[in-house]
């Protein structure tokens, strides 16, 4: 939700916090902040609440070299209490000045604590929950304890889960670190001129790529060229740093104008990083040795439950439908949000799968820990390996797309999609529902998934035209049936959150009952009907829309001679097995939604009022 980056080193600390940032500033972007402790000792803290030109305008007020130091910490806000503004950005100082915090996370108790802390004559200065934390350590420290003390003893405080970093004057070169709960990760490293810490390994990668993630309960404490652990009673512990598989460079945008573009084109390899190891394209074989459960695990799964939130919802619904085509297995996706709560039924026999590009969202994490406590085998498909679903789950399957930055997630869907397909296939092989000549013709098939996906992402010209047509409506509808049930879904998703069109996925099945009523000149329609079993049905349902007037977008296979005769815009998606169809059908969607957010003057990387990584409910 927040992005957090702090420095300790023998460097100016200014100029690599503005760096830090941008690595993290996709995971918020309404504020930005540092602070730095001087050569005087004192703390100087700039901030800026200018929406997303927050970062950049920071990075100019600090630009001149006027502000030095060799400690310090930042923030990208993404604004939950409070709106958004100079006052309320991070980092927050305790009354005096003589501590500055910057959190992540939701204090649940705050206004008990406020209330408190104004009765013994605290001024608040922002409207924010976090204010509070710096008042909290600000006061231990005040009463002689040292950072870490003070830092330990606020987070014994407050409720809710909380990932914090503070300085102090008392103690210019170090910066102290806390995790409590899922309020999102913070991960270490060092070299020996400098130790960081920050929200996302990618953020460390200049400095290391040896590095510590913080386990809920967990604190830190760094100096120059040193990182020590301690336990919520101030004890030290001991682990040993894990080398990360990321990469700084796929960070960046190349020659992309945005990171959507960019992670939309990537799709091809991000297959690839999903099959590498797994898929043996010369002997027709699949293996996952991730998995971790036995024979007679498998052979007793009698329901799969799939679950994400967003586009891993989706992806999930893919899973489950083609979990329950190969595997022969019950298989249901749902809300994270909704499983956390309703007290569902799972135990030694349902097989749990999560899926989450950042391993760190909240109401995911909260389902999965319902999962482990109810002893449901679990394992986690995500991008972000060594994030906290990982520590949950009995075993992870990483997709390998490459870190994703734009929020709208894209390539992390298409290689999650990619590993749950080997997943069915797996567990079809183990269960004895699929043979291993049937493996082999579809480890055939999806040795071609690149190249298909490849050809896909040609028809970005077309689209481009569409998107301007498209821009001009207030509402869209996309249907599917079946697997494209999810894509459907998918593709009003992009379209809401990036172009900010109010679109609306439905089971084409659906429309009498409900949705027909809508129909008409002002709504159009974006239909998945590619040439499959379900085809003669979504031919009935554009019809249906064209009937009454609407504009149809219909996404059929190449050679389709017959809705160009219907609809009003076609879209070809190249041939291929029924079982990869949606991997083609998605990527016009994609692309559509990228072209309309464009056409609508719309930054896709940014959309407003989203962020990457929803480490809070
Ligand atoms: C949409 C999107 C979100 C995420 C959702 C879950 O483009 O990216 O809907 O899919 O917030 O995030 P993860 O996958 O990190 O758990």
């Amino acid at each position: 939700m927040c992005g957090i980056f702090a420095y300790a080193g023998t460097e100016n600390a200014v100029p690599l916090l503005i760096e830090g940032l941008r690595s993290v500033e996709y995971r918020g972007y309404d504020s930005a902040g540092i602070s730095v402790i001087d050569s005087s000792g004192a703390i100087q803290t700039v901030k800026r609440g200018d929406h997303k030109a927050s970062l950049e305008n920071l990075a100019a007020a600090v630009g001149d070299g006027q502000l030095s130091g060799g400690v310090g910490i930042g923030h990208t806000r993404w604004a939950t209490h409070g709106e958004v503004n100079q006052k309320n950005s991070h980092p927050h100082a305790s009354t005096s000045g003589s501590v500055s915090i910057a959190h992540n996370g939701i204090i649940e108790n705050f206004l008990e604590l406020k209330d408190e802390l104004v009765d013994s004559g605290i001024e608040f200065v922002s409207d924010t929950d976090s204010e509070v934390l710096a008042h909290l350590v600000g006061r231990s420290v005040a009463n002689g304890s040292n950072l870490r003390e003070a830092v330990i003893s606020a987070a014994s405080r407050i409720s809710g889960n909380t990932a914090v970093v503070a300085v102090s004057a008392a103690e210019p070169s170090i910066v102290v670190g806390l995790r409590v709960g899922n309020a999102g990760g913070i991960v270490v490293g060092k070299n020996v001129d400098a130790a960081v810490m920050a929200s996302d390994t990618i953020a460390l990668l200049p400095y290391t790529c040896e590095v510590i993630y913080l386990e809920p309960g967990e604190v830190v404490e760094i100096a120059q060229g040193s990182v020590q652990l301690f336990d919520l009673e101030g004890s030290a512990t001991k682990r040993d740093p894990v080398v990360t598989n990321q990469n700084f460079e796929a960070a960046k945008k190349g020659n992309h104008p945005h990171f959507m573009s960019k992670e939309i084109a990537e799709q091809p390899e991000a297959i690839q990083g999903a099959m590498r190891g797994r898929a043996d394209f010369a002997a027709g074989t699949l293996s996952l040795p991730e998995i971790s459960l036995t024979h007679d695990q498998i052979m007793a799964i009698d329901r799969v439950v799939l679950t994400g939130m967003g586009t891993s919802l989706h992806t999930g619904m893919f899973g489950a439908s083609v979990i329950e085509t190969l595997a022969r297995i019950p298989s249901v996706a749902e809300n994270s949000s909704e499983l956390r709560y309703r007290n569902p039924v799972l135990g030694s026999n349902t097989l749990v799968i999560a899926m989450t590009q950042s391993g760190e969202t909240a109401d995911t994490l909260a389902a999965m820990e319902h999962a482990r406590r109810a002893g449901a085998p679990q394992g986690v498909i995500l991008e972000m390996e060594g994030s906290q679903a990982t520590r949950v789950a009995d075993f992870t399957l990483g997709v390998r797309a490459g870190q994703e930055i734009c929020v709208a997630s894209t390539k992390t869907m298409i290689a999650s999609m990619t590993t749950l397909l080997e997943l069915a296939i797996f567990l079809a092989q183990a269960r004895g529902e699929i043979d291993a000549n049937h493996v082999k013709e579809i480890v055939g098939q999806m040795a071609e998934l690149p190249a298909l996906v490849a050809k896909a992402l040609d028809l970005n010209g077309e689209v481009t035209d569409l998107a301007d047509r498209l821009a001009k409506y207030e509402d869209l509808l996309y249907l599917g049936r079946g697997p494209q049930l999810p894509i459907a879904l998918e593709g009003a998703l992009k379209m809401k959150e990036i172009a900010y069109i109010h679109a609306e996925g439905n089971p084409a099945g659906e429309m009498k009952h409900g949705m027909n009523a809508l129909l008409g000149p002002d709504m159009a329609t974006v239909a998945c009907a590619p040439n499959n079993d379900l085809y003669p049905k979504m031919l009935s349902n554009i019809s249906e829309v064209k009937a009454r007037g609407g504009e149809v977008v219909a996404i059929v296979t190449e050679g389709d001679g017959t809705v160009e005769r219907i609809a009003d815009n076609v879209i070809r998606v190249p041939e291929c097995p029924e079982l990869l169809q949606p991997f083609m059908t998605l990527i016009p969607l994609q692309l559509l939604a990228y072209r309309t957010a464009l056409a609508l003057g719309r930054d896709p990387d940014k959309p407003r009022n989203l962020a990457k990584t929803v480490t809070v409910e």
